[in-house]
């Protein structure tokens, strides 16, 4: 299989990565014992960077769960998280070549597998990376597949997703992807927290995600969202928080097609746009 451009986000982009030792699926071999001593080390220095700032800024289902990847100190074998990930939830993490299509990226999901990218960023990519690598992959998305019910989301996604195709409805279906597995906040008795992997895997959008006065941050209401555009190559001018776990995946069970429909018949919303009757939800927790 030779390297296609994929979609991302509304993008489209030739990825790097290795996609003529592949199968059909797009899974292929992790390949452990090829990682070098330096890119062990460097993804060590990854994780130290964002462990030093998540407690008290990640949900409490990721911090609970980072302990069963066992990667803090080097680059972990996927069969073992496997091991622990199986009994956990049902999930498995299969190793892949770096993006992937659409349809077989939903396939995985619909699956309960979580591809993860094989390579691992360069040091000069230390703070920002466009694509996503191994460590955004592993770090920022798998422990949350511990979590039963955001677990069981993930898998409806992969079924969605599929659906979608068939309804040209895939660019919707991506904003709902952008903006809670990637980009979630979360509402907890003790404030607001993050959940989603982008976040979660980057140095500078956990502190921009939580305090930054140039985000808005609104409610989770699906339609909403389905109707608001993002960005890929800045941080976030809109996050869409949620109560809890339990709230997305209802929210999202039923079927979407009037969604769709509705989403497709109403304007646009631009990233970062307020609408007339909303608030920013920072700011209204501020001033109570
Ligand atoms: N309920 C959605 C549909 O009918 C499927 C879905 C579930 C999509 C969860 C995303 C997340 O298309
Ligand atoms: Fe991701």
């Amino acid at each position: 299989m030779s390297s296609v451009p994929v979609t991302y986000g509304e993008a489209s982009i030739t990825p790097r990565g290795d996609y003529a030792h592949c199968d059909a699926d797009y899974t292929c071999a992790q390949q452990w014992a090829r990682y070098t001593p330096q890119e062990h080390e460097l993804f060590a220095r990854l994780y130290a960077r964002q462990m030093a700032l998540l407690p008290g800024r990640a949900c409490e289902e990721f911090v609970r769960a980072l302990p069963h990847l066992q990667a803090r100190s080097s680059i972990p074998r996927f069969d073992d998280i496997n091991v622990r990930l199986k009994a956990a939830t049902d999930w498995e993490i299969v190793a892949v070549p770096g993006l992937i299509p659409e349809a077989a990226f939903f396939s995985l999901l619909a699956a309960r597998r979580f591809p993860v990218t094989v390579w691992l960023r360069k040091p000069e990519e230390f703070d920002y990376i466009v694509e996503p690598d191994l460590f955004h992959d592993l770090f920022g998305h798998v422990p949350l597949l511990f979590e039963p019910r955001f677990a069981d989301y993930m898998q409806a996604f992969g079924a969605g997703g599929l659906k979608a195709q068939g309804q040209h409805a895939l660019q919707f279906l991506a904003r709902l992807y952008w903006y809670t597995v990637e980009f979630g906040l979360i509402r907890t008795p003790q404030g607001l927290r993050i959940y989603g992997a982008g976040i979660l895997s980057s140095g500078g959008e956990v502190e921009h995600s939580l305090h930054s006065p140039q985000a808005r941050r609104v409610r989770f209401d699906l339609l909403r969202l389905l109707r608001s555009r993002y960005r890929i190559d800045s941080y976030q001018a809109t996050y869409f928080i949620i109560d809890n776990f339990q709230q997305l995946f209802d929210a999202t069970a039923p079927d979407f097609t009037p969604f769709y429909d509705q989403a497709a018949m109403l304007p646009e919303i631009e990233a970062g746009a307020l609408l007339p009757d909303e608030v920013d939800e920072m700011v209204s927790a501020e001033t109570d």
